[in-house]
């Protein structure tokens, strides 16, 4: 069947028009002086989540395409109605029916065609957070694909691109409502000579989502910003593939490779796992020259991925939980919470593996040849609390910042607001290369790949970025509220 028939034929109109009925009172009913978290707290008492499922392992998109290299996937996203309380169906927004969505494989140098097929009752777009694709396919609020309306998202998947991204509507101020029903998903791009590809792997999506006692999703009371999602860690409860406090069975002394994404839409998450030290060995543009090795917590921003490779205690039958350790930082810190159970078998214990000294270059991109500075900051903390760049509320049709093709820059990200704004750049993968904590500079250790970075409350983080794709990009605070309340820019990326 050719796609666009297939497209066509999946639709589900009448339930699409009824869900954005109700998620649009919602969002008018919200009492915007509350916070999401509060709303949260006390709404999501009456559900209650099983625990302790056997984890679940994603569904992964099929490749339908005949063509050596070239892979064609299709995402429809549509209302659908999903058992995750106890005698509660839920609607959720998912790609393909699923939450979290298919997760999508790729290999480096691929041609990627994915279908899109529209059937919300709203606005939306497919972004594909972190991969350097073209501006004209990257999902941004500036191409919005209408209810009912299809589009093919083609890109190649970069060279040296390997690691964890993921995918999610970025439609303009829409983007807090459509993730907090479900609509995210992961993105793994393959290289041909991982030299961790023989670990067992893992991935494991962390979302969060708030049901009211009715067992239905609240984000759209928060969706407009505000105080929404801002503050006391955001609402909802935090998921692992979509399971609450979901079950994996490991082999006591295994060593294995976790891909962790936090896609929430406002949660910092730090995260730990008792009773053992792991070693970071790839953020969000993939993996680190060497491994870090001996850590108990790492920090993981809105959108930010880790990936981690732990040796699990050699005891038999023994449990240990992942936890969010909680985050004291800014105001918008959370109380943490646990994750995901981990439970070892009644089985002869292995030796564990030993990590390569090195993994893969993280080349530095040269000598910077300019300089901008980015301002955060937010006028009032009452309930029409602002979120600037700038100085400024986001505006599609302004040029905020300006580069061009190929030019290595500074960007100084500075944070005069109370709480801390994860900022990600759309269309390439930046390092960190210092920070400043009142005039004081600390240069960073280890250089990584990010596409998001935690900009403090107060301090200066200088990061050293590239764009190799001309068009128009988007910058922008990944606490979706403060994203969808303006904490956006545009920089316009002119042809070398
Ligand atoms: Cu994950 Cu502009 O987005
Ligand atoms: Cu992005
Ligand atoms: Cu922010």
């Amino acid at each position: 069947m050719h796609r666009r028939q297939f497209l066509q034929a999946t639709t589900v109109a009448s339930l699409t028009a009824l869900t954005y009925a109700r998620g649009a009172s919602a969002q008018m009913g919200g009492m915007p002086g509350m916070s999401g978290g509060m709303m949260g707290r006390l709404f999501t008492s009456g559900s209650t989540w099983p625990t302790g499922l056997p984890l679940r392992r994603l569904d992964v998109l099929a490749n339908t395409s005949p063509i050596p290299d070239e892979f064609e996937g299709t995402l429809i996203a549509a209302p659908y109605l999903a058992s995750l309380v106890s005698g509660r169906t839920t609607e959720l927004w998912g790609y393909n029916g699923a939450f979290p969505g298919p997760l999508i494989e790729l290999r480096e140098g691929q041609q990627v065609i994915i279908d899109f097929g529209n059937r919300l009752g709203l606005d939306s777009t497919i972004h594909w957070h972190g991969l350097a694709v073209p501006a004209d396919q990257d999902g941004s609020p500036m191409d919005p694909v209408a209810p009912g309306a299809d589009r093919a998202y083609t890109f190649e998947v970069p060279m040296g691109s390997a690691g964890t991204y993921w995918y999610h509507p970025h439609a303009h101020q829409t983007t807090t409502l459509q993730v907090g029903h479900g609509l995210a998903a992961p993105l793994i791009v393959r290289s041909a000579d991982d030299p961790l590809g023989a670990l067992p792997e893992l991935t494991l999506m962390i979302t969060s989502l708030s049901l009211d006692s009715n067992g239905q999703v609240t984000t759209g009371a928060t969706a407009m910003g505000g105080m929404g999602g801002m503050m006391m860690g955001g609402a909802g409860e935090l998921l692992v593939n979509g399971q609450k406090l979901p079950l994996h069975s490991v082999t006591p002394g295994g060593t294995e490779r976790w891909r962790i994404i936090n896609a929430t839409a406002d949660r910092y998450l730090r995260i730990g796992l008792d009773g053992h030290r792991f070693a970071v060995v790839g953020t969000d543009g993939g993996l680190l020259g060497q491994p870090l090795p001996g850590l108990t917590e790492w920090l993981l921003a809105p959108a930010q991925r880790v990936e981690i490779v732990v040796s699990i205690a050699a005891q038999q039958s023994t449990r240990y939980t992942l936890r969010d350790l909680g985050y004291a930082g800014g105001m918008n810190g959370g109380a943490g919470g646990e994750l995901l159970t981990i439970e070892t078998g009644r089985v002869p214990a292995q030796a564990p593996v030993t990590l390569p000294a090195t993994l893969r270059p993280v080349a530095d991109l040269g000598p910077a040849i300019a300089r901008q500075r980015v301002v955060l900051s937010g006028a009032g903390m009452g309930m029409m609390g602002s979120f600037l760049i700038n100085g400024k509320s986001f505006d599609m049709n302004r040029v905020d910042l300006e580069t061009a093709v190929g030019r290595v820059e500074l960007w100084d990200l500075v944070n005069t607001t109370f709480m801390d704004h994860p900022i990600h750049i759309h269309g390439t993968q930046f390092q960190v290369v210092g920070r400043t904590v009142r005039g004081l500079a600390t240069p960073i250790a280890y250089p990584a790949w990010l596409d998001t970075v935690n900009v403090p409350a107060g301090e200066t983080v200088t990061i050293k970025t590239r764009q190799m794709l001309p068009g128009k990009r988007m910058f922008h605070c990944h606490i979706l509220p403060h994203e969808d309340a303006g904490m956006m820019a545009v920089l316009d990326v002119q042809p070398e």
